[in-house]
């Protein structure tokens, strides 16, 4: 009876899923996260976060996905036995709209800037981040050149998701994650081979205790969540389309490993680059669109180098890009009966179109004016700040309280041929994990409820 589609095999899924987690936070975010913010000490942080908050709650994502073999909206509803926790799914399909809605936009400004790379048109900028920096505020500001390349990034989007699982989405991560380890790794020889470039190692790799403040620990607890895609289910929806044979717990131990290799790998080769050419690492969010361009005409074979960053930028956008579109296909698939065809087409159409209305609100056009916020912005502090944290903290309270741990924990042990410990040790753990991880994700919603409100954060309260 059962006639959903299903992943090829493990790797593809596990390429897929880590397609969805490498994206523009770890080619972008981490790097001058943690160049500003204490090196090898923000790393470990990270990494703590990364095991006691994100591991839980991916693989909490995953088992519910693969036991209801649904997406989030109808798998909550299953579990819960139709009662309130289904608004948790519809959440996550919410916020899918909002994030592909202004991730649409960036992925076009990637692409713009391939192609700008590979026409030689950094060389104007060498040297000059002056210049450069007002290219890229002209060009996002510009009304019709970064709709443009949204709508050919939302088109790759849309063409990957109409092909379905395993020919759209399992296909395009087999190549494009292979090309992203392979392209960064080349780039990290390049930056190491120029002269200075080991000082960029230390700059991101030795630790710095002291820079290390409350509010980069909140900024690395953030981060955990982000660049594992958790909090909309994603991960439900990539969980729903795996077979009853998966370890999931090792599967998400890969995820993991390749979400942060690929996050050291892009920080080791940008800040090597721009240690070697005395560039300013702590140009914070402008390091990639206006300080890179500036210095790769400055590197031997530079045309080269340059377009192959920003073409692995690309395609890191297009592999989450189409997770966050099968977020809401699934959701139509499942649960309204539609075709892959109809719903892929209507909403990538539709979410193409307000992502115009984003653009367009980095020039002249601004629908949220009113607000002294670009809309562009305002989409981007709504998902990341409040509807993804509130996504996760919830999904963690309905494992604990609903679905329960001992049956959490069954599904998760489907695949797993020895276990050391007894189960009520997996099940401690587990709970553990998921109260620290609630617990740590309602503080973060909580202080930024305040910064908002009230324009005092906890960490400004406390004196820092
Ligand atoms: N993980 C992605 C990145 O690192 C961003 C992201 C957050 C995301 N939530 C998501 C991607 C949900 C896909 C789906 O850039």
């Amino acid at each position: 009876m059962n006639n959903r589609e299903q992943w090829g095999s493990r790797l593809g899924f596990i390429l897929a899923a880590s397609g969805s987690a490498v994206g523009l936070g770890n080619i972008w975010k981490y790097p001058h996260m943690a160049g500003q913010n204490g090196g090898a000490a923000f790393t470990v942080v990270y990494l703590i976060c990364i095991l006691i908050v994100g591991l839980p709650i991916l693989l909490g994502e995953l088992a519910i996905g693969r036991n209801t073999q649904l997406s989030p909206v109808g798998a909550f509803n299953k579990l819960s036995g139709l009662s309130k926790w289904k608004w948790v799914g519809f959440l996550g399909v919410a916020s899918a709209f909002v994030i592909l809605s202004f991730y649409g936009v960036v992925g076009g400004w990637t692409l713009k800037y391939t192609i700008l790379a590979l026409s030689g048109g950094f060389d104007a900028l060498s040297g000059q981040p002056d210049i450069s920096g007002k290219v890229f505020s002209d060009f996002i500001g510009s009304s019709f050149q970064p709709v443009i390349w949204q709508l050919i990034f939302m088109s790759f989007c849309i063409g990957i998701i109409i092909k379905g699982v395993k020919s759209g989405i399992e296909s395009g991560a087999k190549i494009m994650m292979p090309l992203i380890l392979v392209i960064l790794g080349l780039l990290v020889f390049k930056g190491l081979s120029l002269e200075g470039g080991k000082k960029g190692l230390e700059f991101l790799f030795k630790p710095k205790f002291s820079d290390l403040n409350p509010s980069s620990i909140v900024m690395a607890l953030g981060h955990a969540f982000f660049t594992l895609s958790l909090g909309m289910g994603t991960m439900i929806t990539y969980g729903s389309y795996l077979d009853k044979k998966q370890n999931l717990f090792s599967s998400a131990i890969w995820v993991i490993l390749l979400d942060t290799f690929i996050a050291m790998l892009a920080g080791t080769a940008i800040f090597t680059i721009v240690f070697a050419m005395g560039a300013d690492p702590s140009a914070g969010a402008g390091l990639i669109f206006v300080v890179l361009p500036t210095i790769f005409p400055q590197i031997g074979g530079g045309v080269i180098w340059g377009a192959l960053f920003f073409f692995i930028l690309f395609m890191a956008a297009l592999t989450s890009a189409i997770s966050i579109l099968e977020v809401i296909t699934a959701y139509f698939v499942d649960e309204k009966g539609w075709s892959r065809n109809k719903a892929t087409l209507l909403f990538g159409g539709v979410i193409s179109l307000v992502g115009v209305f984003c653009s367009l609100s980095l020039g002249d056009f601004n629908i949220t004016n009113f607000m002294q916020v670009s809309f562009f912005d305002f989409l981007d502090e709504l998902s990341s700040k409040y509807m993804l944290p509130i996504g996760g903290a919830l999904t963690a309270l309905f494992i604990l309280k609903k679905w329960s741990i001992p049956v959490f924990l069954d599904e998760l042990l489907i695949g797993v041929k020895e276990r050391k410990y007894e189960k009520s040790f997996y099940q401690n753990v587990l709970k553990i994990c998921l109260i620290i991880s609630s617990l740590i994700v309602g503080l973060i919603i909580i202080n930024e409820v305040f910064d908002l409100l009230f324009d005092q954060s906890l960490q400004k309260m406390a004196g820092f």
